[in-house]
């Protein structure tokens, strides 16, 4: 494969979940739009893409969700004011939301068929070229000082040219939440998969390889989604439309170094709230402190 082809240039952002284990939050707005400290967790997902090279972003949106759309435009009146004031670090902070080389490009999802149904609504924006999904609700964090997640793939998928799924060990307890893949390992911290179960009970998982929300895909899982009929959750699943396309294409699993954090949990959001609150360079050492003080 040449250069252009193994360069990943769009993302795909299915945003159009109600959110309903956030509920009453998430009653009339957004769940991508729930801070963590005080950035919401759809700009994580965006600047992970960015970070990656990727300068398209394509959001796969529905009903309630126009915060999106507002928070990757200008804000006129929000901006005049502070620049008004003479506030030109908080200017800058709002500013960069959108830097000027990034386009968005927004589809609806009109029914809620599913995660591979939720994909299949940007084929058009996409084309056919290979092009990475991130789920919002996974807050990644790369390891201190190394590439962040998404990068970490693009770089892989330069190299094998095939679909990488990011994966970590999850305990047995948890593997009905997520993508299950089994393969053979051919290098350190990457399988070739072989099998991969949506949300399998635990006696019936083929591993503890649990899929995280970060995806590199071929232009081919397009005509595998479309040719899947109803998954678990009588949903259209990603996954198992990557499982058909395992059986045309390699795909891999790739282990990523970092850390996730699962936002779509009550539990990992929380976690991810107060870790990344430590490392705030405003408010971490003195937040710290707080929670020294606190009797637990
Ligand atoms: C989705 C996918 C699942 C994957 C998970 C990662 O599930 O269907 O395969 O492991 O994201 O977060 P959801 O969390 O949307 O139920």
């Amino acid at each position: 494969m040449s250069t252009s082809a193994t360069r990943i240039r769009k993302a795909v952002f299915p945003v159009a979940g109600f959110g309903t284990r956030f509920l009453p939050a998430t009653k009339a707005q957004p769940k991508e739009m729930l801070p963590v400290v005080d950035k919401p967790l759809i700009q994580y997902a965006v600047e992970e893409a960015y970070a990656a090279g990727i300068r398209d972003m394509i959001f796969v949106t529905g009903r309630n969700k126009r915060a999106i759309e507002d928070h990757y435009d200008t804000a006129y009146e929000l901006e005049s004011q502070l620049e008004a004031s003479g506030k030109t670090a908080l200017l800058n902070i709002a500013r960069s939301v959108m830097p000027d080389d990034m386009t968005c490009s927004y589809v609806r999802q009109p029914r809620m068929l599913g995660l591979g149904h939720a994909v299949l609504c940007a084929e058009h924006l996409v084309g056919n070229e290979p092009f990475a999904v991130l789920l919002a609700d996974d807050l990644m964090v790369g390891p201190d000082g190394g590439q962040p997640v998404l990068a970490q793939m693009t770089e892989a998928f330069g190299r094998l040219g095939g679909s990488l799924l990011a994966v970590q060990e999850v305990p047995l307890a948890h593997v009905k939440r997520y993508g299950i893949v089994a393969g053979d390992a051919i290098e350190e911290g990457l399988v070739k998969v072989s099998r991969m179960v949506e949300k399998p009970k635990p006696e019936e998982a083929p591993s503890r390889l649990g899929v995280a929300g970060r995806y590199i895909l071929t232009p081919g899982v397009f005509d595998e989604i479309r040719n899947q009929p109803k998954g678990a959750g009588g949903e259209i699943q990603l996954t198992d439309g990557i499982a058909a396309l395992m059986k045309k294409e390699s795909v891999y699993a790739y282990s990523y170094k970092g850390i996730r954090y699962d936002c779509g949990s009550k539990e990992g959001f929380l976690q991810a709230s107060v870790e990344l609150a430590l490392a705030h360079p405003e408010v971490g050492a003195d937040f710290r402190e707080y929670l020294k003080s606190l009797k637990l």
